[in-house]
């Protein structure tokens, strides 16, 4: 097992009615920003149910963080922060509005010039941030309790991370009601990027970490089970409940300790996006099939291990069982409505040198081996058409 340090302070409020607890979770004096998206938090109650909890603190609204939120959109709520000298962030909404809600923290106290630094280096030019709390409605990025916020340039089709210990929120409160009112769109994409963000920490090499493995294991296959549930019997309290804590498990650092990561699929995933405007785990769902596939080789224990102990494919040579894993996973995807096909969505092979050209300008190679290169892109594209 590799060396790690492990810290995570994020107070998860878990359960029915939990938002009450807003309450006494921010703090009574506090300036607040309440930060949420399109608008489904006023139809399902949620916005109601902030605004009561929140009682009479001075509280000013910015409304409209989109999917794969905008940095010319934060970038007003940057100034309302400033202008009305808030000094506590409620992020209301999915990972879209928590990452957006980050970025606002780091940007409203950002000492350089030009805050897109902050994307620009990843994170090491944040010193500070406004105290962000948040609560979720849509289970899926781990956005709740990590450091980690993707966001847009649309002007320039960039679609970059950064991650910085001080824009961890201070709490996260998940009701698993408020995710009743979910399009199962949003239901099977949550579902697929868990799934993938417990992949790309798994799916790498063997270095002896036992628990990190069958933790993983477990997320995967609760995943597996509880899933095609939601879609089924969407008003399901335990399902719901099971799909909300699992989400977070997979990306709140827990199972990356001691252990090499990829993050190869995600960063060729941001590339779609950013030009196709796919959603995130769409995205995903995609191009992991193609790259466990390409990378079957330096893959190859894990993936027999993946297939054996998530799939439970034990006959056949090695190379088949590895195949039949990658082909249930895609199966999988699919079981919960999620395309798995680049041509599905209109893009075909004369496009992936494109997408692999926009994945250079943002950095290269990739892969926990750091083998993925831009010929390596297109190839793993070419066999996602
Ligand atoms: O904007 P509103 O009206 O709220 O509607 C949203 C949005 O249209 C809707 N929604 C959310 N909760 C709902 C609901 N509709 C009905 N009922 C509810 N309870 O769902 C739509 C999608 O929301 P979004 O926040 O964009 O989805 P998600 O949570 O999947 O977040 C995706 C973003 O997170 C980033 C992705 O790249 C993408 O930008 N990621 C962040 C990560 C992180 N911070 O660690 C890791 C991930 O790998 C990912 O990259
Ligand atoms: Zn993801």
């Amino acid at each position: 097992m590799q060396n790690f340090e492990y810290q995570n302070s994020t107070r998860i409020v878990f359960g029915k009615g939990t938002i009450a607890r807003l309450e006494d979770l921010v703090p009574a004096d506090a300036r607040v920003l309440f930060a949420f998206g399109g608008g489904s938090i006023r139809k399902n109650g949620v916005y109601d149910e902030v605004r009561a909890a929140l009682g009479k603190r001075t509280v000013e609204e910015f409304s409209g963080i989109e999917p794969n939120p905008r940095f010319e959109t934060l970038m007003k709520a940057v100034e309302v922060v400033k202008a009305k000298k808030l000094d506590f962030l409620l992020a209301v909404g999915g990972g879209s509005v928590v990452d957006g809600t980050k970025f606002i923290a780091a940007a409203a106290r950002y000492e350089g010039n030009d805050p897109w630094q902050i994307l620009l280096d990843a994170g090491a030019s944040v010193k500070d941030a406004v105290p962000l709390g948040v609560v979720l409605t849509l289970p899926a990025t781990g956005s709740e309790m990590n450091s980690t916020s993707v966001v847009t340039r649309g002007a320039t089709q960039d679609k970059l991370h950064f991650a910085s210990p001080k824009v961890l929120p201070l709490f996260s409160i998940l009701d698993p009601e408020t995710t009743f009112t979910l399009p199962e769109r949003q239901v099977a994409n949550g579902v697929v990027d868990a799934f993938v963000h417990v992949v790309e920490q798994y799916l790498t090499y063997p270095v002896g970490a036992a628990l990190q493995d069958r933790q993983a294991e477990g997320i995967l296959l609760t995943l597996i089970e509880e899933g095609p549930k939601a879609l089924a019997a969407p008003k399901d309290y335990n399902v719901r409940a099971n799909i909300m804590w699992t989400a977070t498990q997979a990306l709140n650092g827990l199972i990356g300790v001691g252990v090499p990561q990829d993050w190869a699929t995600h960063m060729i995933g941001h590339e779609l996006t950013a030009k196709y405007e796919m959603d995130h785990a769409v995205t995903l769902a995609v191009v992991l099939p193609s790259l466990l596939r390409k990378q079957k080789a330096t893959k190859r224990e894990k993936l027999v291990q993946y297939a054996d102990r998530v799939w439970g494919i034990r006959t056949g040579s090695e190379d088949e069982r590895i195949e039949a894993g990658i082909a249930k996973t895609e199966e999988f995807f699919r079981a919960m409505g999620v395309k798995t096909r680049l041509s599905e969505h209109n893009i075909l092979a004369s496009d992936v040198a494109q997408i692999a050209a926009a994945r250079e300008r943002h950095g290269l190679p990739l892969g926990e081996h750091g083998d993925i290169g831009r010929k390596e892109i297109e190839e793993i594209l070419e066999a996602a058409v």
